[in-house]
């Protein structure tokens, strides 16, 4: 049997029965681990989602490509399994990459892994099911003197007036993380153009680089390792940034303008950008962190993918929609307004844990003012406003599990951003499903995205407000059902 195949029978064999955290509304593995997003693309007259899949454990290993497709991007359909290290080049692991649909056919390049070198391999699909290797293509001897051989990976190609580029993750020999520009006119023959972009400092790596076109501007994305903490940024271990600017596509290099990190929670990672049909660019990531205790591993499975997100630049910076797809599902409206919050406030009719959530909140005269969610058993998930500190502060520490993360943490439980406050208000826009939390501030302008891990039924919702009245101005509550 071949080891595709082999994976599609594992799963097949060993749904997941018993568990307390699983999504609702959510892409997770069938069964083992998901970590990024690759190959998002609409082609064959769906929407196509590829993942980072060990079907075996509940923890990394040997990588496969999981599927799933979908008409909507909220439902998601099971698909088989697309590839599996079976290959002398790749037997290691099929890493991360993208997808691309040339002459009727859909190409994926992905990152083969054979002991410690990593090269860019294609595959190719005449039905969007059944992928045929075509081998490497991008090999080590294709990089640049000074690039390390051993960190060469996550290929992200496209097509640009008739050629074709792919962006690669890659590490100086000096240590800076840096993201290479490769050429190809037929996907089979590439040719290094240049380093459009790369790190100031060493010990880095940037993974999952990504290029997207946003109002004109040129944008890259990477998902930089080791990152230094900068006040609020760059908190968890390793950062997705977006750099905005201009790309000489024929020189390979980029003239930056503005650049951020892309989500200011726990849980954010590998985001991969696409474009549907209407012409909208969408980005996914990685709903979990490297290195973080695995709450869910002993129900048999870890990694969930953030909802699709609606990327847009406005005044030059990048903003986040969910999208406008999730809106089909909204069930039971509540809708409320004007309603004063001193203390602790309960709304008539809004609870769940598998709902969205969006108010307008007036800060009235609060030190801080927010919503506790989650709530149930003494333990509850915060999220506020602090005056003082002036960040919105997404607090974990009591949802009930403690999670960790590595030695370079300083903290797993609470994460902030700052946000612009305009007329003594800021507007929430949440999504909670289970055990996840997606914050988008003031229309995605920022946004926080989270796990959590809260006690059976916890699902109440309490308004508060400390240090003197606040107010929500305007509120809307849906269940989200799929
Ligand atoms: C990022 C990453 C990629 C790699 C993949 C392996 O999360 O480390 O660089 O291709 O995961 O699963």
């Amino acid at each position: 049997m071949s080891k595709t195949k082999a994976a599609d029978s594992y799963i097949a064999k060993h749904p997941i029965e018993n568990s307390a955290y699983r999504h609702t509304y959510h892409v997770m593995p069938p069964v083992g681990w998901m970590n990024d997003p690759n190959g998002l693309c609409y082609a064959f007259g769906k929407y196509r989602f590829f993942y980072q899949f060990h079907p075996y454990a509940a923890a990394w290993g040997p990588m496969h490509w999981g599927y799933y497709t979908s008409d909507d991007m909220i439902a998601w359909e099971l698909a088989p399994t697309a590839l599996a290290p079976d290959e002398p080049y790749d037997k290691d692991g099929c890493f991360s990459g993208s997808a691309v649909m040339k002459d009727g056919k859909l190409y994926l390049l992905y990152t083969a892994v054979s002991g410690a070198l990593q090269q860019q391999a294609l595959a190719c699909s005449e039905d969007g099911i059944a992928f045929e290797k075509r081998g490497v293509v991008i090999a080590w001897k294709d990089l640049p003197a000074d690039a390390s051989k051993t960190n060469f990976r996550d290929p992200k190609f496209f097509e640009k007036n008739g050629t074709y580029y792919a962006v690669i993750g890659s590490k100086h020999q000096e240590g800076a993380g840096q993201i290479l520009l490769y050429r190809s006119g037929d996907l089979e023959n590439w040719q290094y153009v240049g380093c459009p972009w790369r790190t100031d400092g060493d010990e880095l790596m940037c993974e999952c680089p990504d290029y997207c076109s946003l109002g004109g501007k040129d944008v890259l994305i990477s998902s930089v390792q080791f990152l230094h903490r900068e006040g609020w940024r760059n908190e968890n271990e390793h950062t997705p940034r977006y750099i905005t600017g201009e790309m000489d596509f024929s020189a390979g290099k980029f003239y930056p303008e503005i650049g951020d990190e892309i989500d200011s929670g726990f849980d954010f990672y590998a985001p991969q950008t696409f474009t549907t049909p209407d012409g909208r660019t969408v980005m996914i990531a990685w709903m979990q962190m490297w290195d973080r205790t695995y709450v869910t591993a002993p129900e048999g499975w870890v990694g969930a993918a953030t909802l699709p997100r609606e990327l847009t630049l406005k005044n030059g910076r990048l903003f986040q929609a969910p999208v406008r797809e999730i809106e089909k599902y909204r069930t039971r409206p509540v809708k409320a307004k004007d309603l004063p919050i001193l203390g602790e406030r309960v709304v008539e009719n809004v609870r769940g844990n598998k709902c969205e959530l969006s108010f307008t909140l007036d800060l009235g005269t609060a030190a801080r003012a927010g919503v506790k969610l989650f709530c149930g058993g003494q333990r509850e998930v915060s999220l506020y406003y602090d005056r003082e500190k002036e960040l919105v502060i997404f607090d974990r520490s009591n949802m009930g599990v403690l999670v960790s993360g590595s030695s370079r943490e300083r903290d797993a439980l609470i994460r902030s951003v700052a946000v612009r406050v305009k007329d003594n208000r800021i507007k929430f826009r949440l999504f909670m499903d289970v055990s996840s939390l997606e914050v988008f501030l003031n229309d995605g302008e920022r946004t926080l995205t989270g796990l959590v891990y809260s006690p059976k039924g916890a699902d109440n919702i309490v308004f508060f407000s400390e240090g003197g009245p606040a107010r929500l101005v305007k509120l809307e509550k849906y269940d989200i059902v799929v």
